[in-house]
């Protein structure tokens, strides 16, 4: 949520930073901004409402030049997007740029205020910039006054700090809000993803939680939260090529659903043996701490939430062990009966979502036997703070709207049911033979449903004058539709419903009319009979029915009803593949509808605020 990017070189590194903006845009995108100390000894500041590229063409209009600066794209929270409240805000001689909420920004305001300090946004950013001007008043050197500013700061924090009278030195602060400092040759950046240094260095050094660094041109140095120096690891990042570009796809998102075989493959390898889940892949003590799990718990938020959705029905059914699902952010502020022998599992993508992080501490103190994350960021604090994990190998996602990300945790959650039932004994040895032999198959299976991508292109325009919609599904297709229904309503706008079809007729039917499209997820299976009685009550109601099924359903295309055909899939595997077209359709909707495919209004992709 938000975006840092900050850089100090012997070049002018306007176009870093406005390089990495537009890398880390995905973050957030209603403002954007940079501060310089220019040749003058200056801060130089520009700041643009909207998109990147209304601050590149107002840098390409003004060309502010320097050798130290720092960089925003935001996410509005305290205060409207507009250039006022963009970021970095300034304090005399200080600029901050900064990721997080300040939760007692009121409390310090009115301090400041009466120190004489005069507010010029509504941000509560604005607090920590008077403040650390206020503390550099007593402490002769930068990065004092920064340590002595974030002692009076709740809330979470990422911050990228400059001060014109210390031209030689970038400061960050990280409390909450991961930051990265990437390594060069007589120059040094930071960023809030190592993603917008890439056109820079492969050299990344992560700050921890508490951690403050003073970064200049050719040293580092951070101090922990004791206060204490310390070294941190040095990182060399191959990861993120693919992410660079969108290749010959029109959008991120596009690509991104393209590139599910490959991921899904790159998820599944070294993790099958002969015939079994390879358990080892989930850490070298996870054989002996899985047999003694009677109970899961799962917590995510998003997408990811949907995930946990469809293993709930797999680790029931497939390895009998009962499972509880929950968003994160009601699971974190809730009073929890923790059953027994409980292990705790996460599903994040980035790893840095605020609610499941919050909730992964919470648990801690629970009784829980274990936590497990599974996860697509191999170092975020996730991952970092977890006892196992899992790591889902679908590469950078750029699109807001989550795709690769999805699929690759559904594959995750397949092995952990195996893995879990294996251990257990409660899956037949032929029966977990038969599943892994099917996540084989199971990249080309993909590959077969993209297969549809022509099909579902033809229907984007019934839906384009459609306000509303409705998604069904029965059994692990009802998360699938929940899935589907999320999609479209993030990327195109339309008013989207999930429900489980046996539900329809106690409520959703009464909004049933030819206005409404009502899209089914019916793979051939032993619910398929009761799906297609369903879909006969919205037919006698004159509703529009969209239907993906395999030619074993039995359904048919006619007046009413359009259906896609799916290639025929076991019926365990069966929500990954139906993921697919769901995609496509809100994907192609929201292009013909022209809306803003990879960033929507109103949206994140990593949501690290509450
Ligand atoms: C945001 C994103 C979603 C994502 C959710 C959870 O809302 O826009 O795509 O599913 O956060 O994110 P996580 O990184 O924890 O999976």
């Amino acid at each position: 949520m938000c975006g840092i990017v900050g850089a100090i070189a012997e070049r002018n590194i306007s176009p870093i930073l406005l390089e990495g903006l537009k890398r880390l845009e995905y973050r957030g995108y209603d403002s954007a901004g940079l501060a310089l100390v220019d040749s003058a000894g200056q801060l130089q500041r520009l700041r643009r409402v909207g998109k990147v590229a209304e601050l590149e063409q107002a840098q390409r209009e003004t060309v502010p030049t320097g050798r130290l600066g720092i960089a925003h794209t935001r996410w509005a929270t305290h205060g409207v997007p507009c250039e006022r409240n963009a970021h970095p805000h300034f304090s005399g001689d200080v600029a901050v740029a900064h990721n997080g909420i300040i939760e007692n920004h009121e409390a310090l305001r009115r301090q400041l205020k009466e120190l004489g300090y005069e507010f010029l946004s509504d941000t509560d950013t604005e607090v920590i910039v008077h403040l650390l001007h206020h503390k550099l008043e007593s402490c002769s050197d930068l990065s004092d006054a920064l340590k002595a500013t974030v002692k009076e700061l709740h809330g979470s924090y990422g911050l990228a700090v400059i001060c014109s009278r210390f031209p030689d030195r970038l400061l960050a602060a990280r409390c909450g809000s991961p930051l990265v400092i990437g390594l060069g040759l007589g120059e040094n950046f930071l960023a809030s993803d190592q993603l917008a240094l890439r056109q820079v260095t492969d050299r990344f050094v992560y700050l921890e939680e508490g951690d403050i660094a003073e970064i200049k041109r050719d040293s580092v140095r951070i101090w922990d939260i004791s206060g204490q120096l310390v070294q941190r690891e040095n990182v060399q990042y191959h990861e993120g090529a693919e992410a660079a570009d969108k290749g010959e796809y029109r959008h991120f998102m596009l690509k991104e659903i393209h590139e599910q075989p490959k991921v899904v493959q790159r998820t599944l390898e070294g993790r099958l043996g002969d015939g079994q889940v390879m358990v080892e892949a989930f850490g070298p003590q996870a054989a002996e701490l899985f047999a003694k799990v009677k109970n899961i718990q799962i917590v995510a938020c998003g997408t990811s939430f949907h995930a946990g959705m469809i293993a709930r029905y797999w680790l029931e059914e497939l390895a009998g062990i009962p499972c509880q699902v929950e968003v994160a952010s009601e699971f974190r502020y809730r009073k929890v009966m923790v059953q027994p022998d409980s292990l705790f599992v996460t599903i994040s993508q980035s790893g840095e979502t605020a609610d499941t992080l919050a909730a992964l501490r919470n648990a801690r103190n629970m009784g829980y036997l274990a936590s497990l994350a599974i996860c697509n960021v191999a170092i975020s604090s996730l991952v970092r703070e977890s006892d196992l994990t899992l790591l889902t190998l679908a590469g950078p996602e750029i699109g807001v709207a989550s795709t690769k990300a999805f699929t690759t945790q559904l594959v995750a959650l397949m092995l952990l049911t195996l893995a879990l039932g294996q251990v257990r004994g409660s899956l037949a040895v032929d029966k977990e033979r038969q599943l892994v032999e099917e996540l084989r198959r199971l990249p080309a299976r993909l590959g077969e449903a993209l297969a549809v991508n022509a099909a579902i292109e033809q229907l984007a325009e019934y839906f384009a004058d459609k306000n509303n919609t409705l998604f069904l599904g029965r059994g692990a297709q009802y998360p699938v539709a929940m899935e589907g229904a999320l999609k479209l309503k993030e990327i195109s706008y339309i008013h989207a419903e999930a429900y489980p079809a046996g539900e329809l007729k106690h409520g959703p039917l009464a909004l049933v009319d030819s206005d409404m499209p009502v899209v089914t997820v019916a793979p051939s299976n032993e619910l398929v009979e009761k799906l297609k009685s369903n879909l006969q009550e919205v037919r006698a109601r004159g509703g529009e029915l969209i239907v993906f099924a395999d030619g074993r359903a039995g359904i048919e295309n006619g007046e009413g009803t359009r259906l896609v055909n799916m290639p025929h899939i076991i019926d365990a595997l069966a929500p990954i593949l139906y993921t697919i077209p769901l995609q496509l359709l809100s994907y192609h909707v929201a292009v013909f509808k022209g809306t803003d495919v990879d960033q929507p209004r109103n949206l994140a992709k990593s949501v690290t605020v509450e």
